[in-house]
């Protein structure tokens, strides 16, 4: 069980191009992904990029857990890794819908997503993954594969406006109010 620290927004390392794995099934790679599952749900994420562990390489972790309280009507995500996933948009549906990041705690933020995509990639197993989704599922697909860019939610604000700390946001009635 080795829960890593999560980089913050400001540095670097969240902002450069993360290189694609090369070798599937290595040790090096299983002991990331299982470094990735045991930080992601110590925090309570609904996902985790390997570049916010300080690691630049193309993995991704997310879905797991129960129901989402801020999505109640959203499936629930499978928990998934992913290597070098590829992504491509269905249909030119889009939506707002508030993010938060682990490596910017505190913070959510409203933000334009397609809703339906298909993504592929490989499992740590060597095993190849396609699937199509949407909602919630599609959300956390697009954030998450952002993070392999450089690229963090408050880049993509619909607005400045609707952007804050949680509490605030839940008392302006901008946010439902969360249980913690
Ligand atoms: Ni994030």
């Amino acid at each position: 069980m080795t829960v890593r620290a999560v980089l913050r927004l400001g540095d670097f390392r969240l902002r450069e191009m993360a290189q694609p794995v090369k070798d599937l099934g290595t040790p090096q790679l299983l002991e990331l992904c299982s470094d990735l599952k045991d930080t992601m749900e110590a925090l309570s994420g609904a996902g985790l990029a390997a570049p916010q562990i300080g690691v630049s390489s193309r993995v991704v972790i997310f879905g797991g857990g129960g129901p989402n309280p801020r999505y109640p009507d959203a499936l629930p995500v499978p928990l998934t890794l992913l290597i070098n996933p590829e992504l491509t948009p269905i249909g030119e549906g889009r939506s707002l819908g508030w993010e938060g990041c682990l490596s910017v705690p505190g913070l959510r933020g409203q933000v334009e997503r397609c809703n339906r995509l298909r993504y592929c990639g490989w499992t740590p197993e060597g095993e190849w993954l396609e699937r199509s989704v949407e909602g919630f599922h599609a959300r956390v697909v697009q954030h998450e594969c952002d993070h392999l860019d450089g690229v963090l939610f408050p880049d993509r604000l619909h607005t400045p406006q609707a952007f804050g700390f949680i509490p605030e946001l839940e008392q302006s009635g901008m946010i439902p109010m969360v249980p913690s």
